[in-house]
């Protein structure tokens, strides 16, 4: 009996194998952009390059927590949300939109309810349908509990199964993608048993987006929000990517972010401006970005134009910064974007997305620079070959030995679960 177990374990185990390795025929497709409702006026629908992009995402609607249905956007945004698609597709008929729903923890009580998650499923679907979308996000930031993490699993499934036995046969199915932690393993939170349900996402999603930054909350000196590499936490970029893919997860459903904005405070003293200086607080709040601590990329480089400003490329973190007078900004510059598209294509990744598209510069030249790189390598020989061109100290594994999850691995962190997703949702709704 358990020899058959065994074997047929075994045989299920090829069957899953030869799949994953099917799906993989897909990659190199998807150079996403989101697009934030909320931040409409410095990114008209109609000023956009659409042909910098294959795939644009509407972010975000809201769920209403007691109807389990989706919200219906407020009067202001109904005219970005209706036009959305047939504005776009207007100037790239190839592109692709996507409507993102924003999920808070309170998402919790949706996702465990059979009716409810039914609900919201054929709500989501109508609202895409009927406003000319190609498909819809989840954007659920964070599943907090290993029920959460079982019910994503439950409601992932029935999503596809309700798109796949859609009524609408004229129309190709929706695409169903979510927007993840950087990681498959939820850090920092109360419950440490917050692993995703690897298999129930590759086999229901098109593609995953690995929001692979803001990695940490909290801080109260100077760090990186978005290094590609560090080697003494899990709190990279590439980290965050190799676990997804050493997970399980085929590196064809893996979609990589790439912040458009920079993470800002001001120095207790301005003389002392390098990476770990002490900081008094969080940067002042600008005009676009309209948070404090951030900056959109391109308020940053409207500053970075000033000659007393000093900006510096870190190529062993894959990082940059800027500081002027007492403000100094991590961001990702073109150097970072460069390394990350390279990074991206070295792991055969599916695509990147940037976020948002409203932070870029009136040229979209971070969107293009990432195009730019994209179109150049992945094809190359030099690519085929493997890792020869990676600058950095290249974290081409994810460390053997993991820092424990529950590890705080800097005594500058503060993070805390509150602060987490204080700080998600008030950059999302700003
Ligand atoms: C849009 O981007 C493409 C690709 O870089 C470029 O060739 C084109 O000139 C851009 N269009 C506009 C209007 O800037
Ligand atoms: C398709 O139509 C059937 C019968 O009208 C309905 O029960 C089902 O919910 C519909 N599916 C979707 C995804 O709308
Ligand atoms: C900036 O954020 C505040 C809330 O903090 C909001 O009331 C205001 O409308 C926002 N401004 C813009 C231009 O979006
Ligand atoms: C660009 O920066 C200058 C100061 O360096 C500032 O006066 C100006 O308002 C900024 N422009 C924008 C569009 O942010
Ligand atoms: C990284 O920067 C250092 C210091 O500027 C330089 O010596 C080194 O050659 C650079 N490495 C690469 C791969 O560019
Ligand atoms: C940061 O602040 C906390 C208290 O708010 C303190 O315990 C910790 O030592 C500080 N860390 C650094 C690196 O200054």
């Amino acid at each position: 009996m358990a020899k058959i177990m065994f074997i047929s374990l075994l045989m299920l185990s090829i069957v899953s194998l030869s799949v994953s390795q099917e799906q993989c025929t897909n990659s190199n497709q998807v150079r996403a952009g989101y697009w934030l409702s909320n931040s409409n006026h410095y990114s008209p629908l109609d000023s956009i390059n659409t042909s910098l992009y294959t795939h644009l995402y509407y972010c975000s609607i809201a769920v209403d927590y007691n109807q389990a249905t989706i919200s219906i956007p407020s009067s202001e945004e109904v005219p970005f949300f209706m036009k959305f698609s047939s504005t776009l597709k207007s100037t790239n008929p190839s592109l692709k939109t996507l409507v993102s729903v924003f999920a808070t923890t309170q998402f919790s009580s949706i996702a465990s309810d059979t009716n409810r998650r039914e609900k919201l499923i054929l709500s989501t679907i109508q609202l895409a349908r009927a406003n000319g979308f190609d498909g819809v996000d989840l954007s659920w930031q964070f599943p907090s509990s290993s029920a959460d993490m079982a019910n994503l699993a439950e409601l992932l499934t029935k999503w596809r199964s309700k798109i796949d036995e859609e009524n609408q046969t004229s129309l190709p199915p929706l695409l169903l993608t979510a927007t993840l932690y950087f990681s498959n393993h939820i850090f920092d939170m109360p419950d440490q048993n917050l692993d995703y349900p690897i298999d129930v996402l590759s086999y229901n999603l098109d593609w995953a987006n690995i929001l692979s930054f803001s990695f940490r909350k909290s801080t109260n000196v100077t760090i990186y929000d978005a290094p590609l590499y560090d080697m003494s936490s899990h709190y990279s970029a590439s980290y965050g990517i190799i676990s997804w893919l050493d997970a399980g997860l085929p590196p064809c459903k893996i979609v990589m972010g790439l912040p458009l904005f920079g993470r800002s405070w001001i120095l207790r003293n301005k003389a002392k401006n390098e990476l770990g200086s002490p900081i008094v607080a969080a940067g002042l709040k600008q005009k676009m970005s309209n948070h404090t601590g951030l900056m959109a990329y391109s308020e940053i480089a409207n500053i970075s134009k000033d000659s007393s400003v000093s900006v510096s490329y870190d190529n062993r973190s894959v990082a940059a910064y800027l500081f002027s007078s007492s403000t100094w900004v991590s961001f990702d510059s073109f150097e970072v974007v460069h390394e990350k598209v390279m990074f991206a294509l070295q792991y055969r990744l599916l695509g990147y997305f940037v976020w948002p598209i409203n932070f870029d510069d009136s040229d979209y030249s971070m969107s293009d620079q990432a195009l730019q790189i994209w179109l150049k390598y992945r094809n190359s020989l030099i690519y085929e070959e493997g890792n020869i061109f990676g600058f950095g100290f290249g974290q081409t594994e994810a460390p053997s030995n993991s820092p424990p999850h529950s590890l705080n691995p800097s005594q500058a962190s503060r993070l805390t679960h509150h602060n987490l997703l204080l700080f998600l949702l008030l950059f999302l709704f700003f």
